[in-house]
């Protein structure tokens, strides 16, 4: 069984067959998803899908790239909302400074990054990291409000050293499609390295379709090809994989 712990299966690529291909999950051993949201609306449609399906669960936060939309009545909302009783972690929050390079607006990201990692310890849920060329400012902001908060730095773009250290501080590492590129030497550096007990599996989809399909439309399905890649670097058999960070995402979202 495989657990996605990170799916955008709200998005409009999927508007054409969504129904279809989340029925096909559960005979596909494709057992738990995690749909995240990355704005208000799309966390709505997160939640929409969690309560559509037993097997889906949802995550309601802003993406860095969104936060414009933020305020405090929109605040209250996610936090209200975040009681809900299939809303099982806060994100996806953090930084992004591949697509904002101006100061003023980095620093607009910051205040709403600790903004929500403050309501995740709160509301007492696992938080849903995005980074994305912007590894010093994530970890000092980690280290100063979210310690003590479990949660999984999702689709690991840095450093095994960097891996190590958010290991050490107790957050588990998403990997997806990533590992599968020929050319993603430093993520399968970084996968060597951490223990399987601190990974988990995720799709990120529609982005990021692992290697054979890579460039095509990405969904849960493609999982195995990404389990397969982590058994071969680490000598382990699939399965073994499979139960493994399964029981990691169980452990992480509460559902254990
Ligand atoms: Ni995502």
């Amino acid at each position: 069984m495989i657990f996605d712990s990170h799916a955008h299966y709200d998005d409009k690529q999927f508007g054409e067959d969504r129904d279809e291909l989340l029925s096909s999950m559960e005979q596909n051993r494709i057992t738990k998803i995690v749909n995240v949201g990355s704005s208000i609306e799309s966390s709505k449609r997160a939640i929409a899908l969690a309560e559509r399906y037993d097997f889906v669960y949802a995550a309601i936060g802003v993406h860095p790239s969104d936060i414009s939309c933020l305020n405090e009545e929109r605040m209250a909302w996610l936090r209200k909302t975040a009681k809900r009783e299939k809303v099982v972690a806060i994100g996806e929050i953090g930084l992004d400074y591949y697509w904002d390079k101006e100061p003023e607006i980095q620093e607009q990201q910051k205040v709403w990054f600790r903004r929500q990692l403050e309501l995740a310890r709160e509301v007492q849920l696992p938080v849903i990291i995005h980074s994305r060329d912007a590894a010093a400012d994530t970890l000092e902001i980690m280290k100063e409000r979210a310690l003590g908060i479990p949660g999984v730095i999702h689709c690991f773009s840095y450093s095994k050293e960097l891996a190590l250290e958010y290991v050490k501080l107790g957050y588990y590492i998403g990997v997806g499609g990533v590992v599968t590129f020929k050319n993603a030497r430093k993520l399968k550096e970084a996968v060597a390295e951490i223990p399987i007990e601190r990974i988990l599996i995720e799709t990120d989809c529609p982005y990021l379709a692992p290697e054979p399909n890579r460039g095509k439309r990405n969904s849960s399905l493609n999982l195995p090809y990404v389990v397969d890649a982590i058994a071969e670097m680490k000598g382990m058999a699939p399965e073994t994989v499979e139960e493994i960070t399964y029981r990691n995402a169980m452990e992480l979202y509460g559902l254990g």
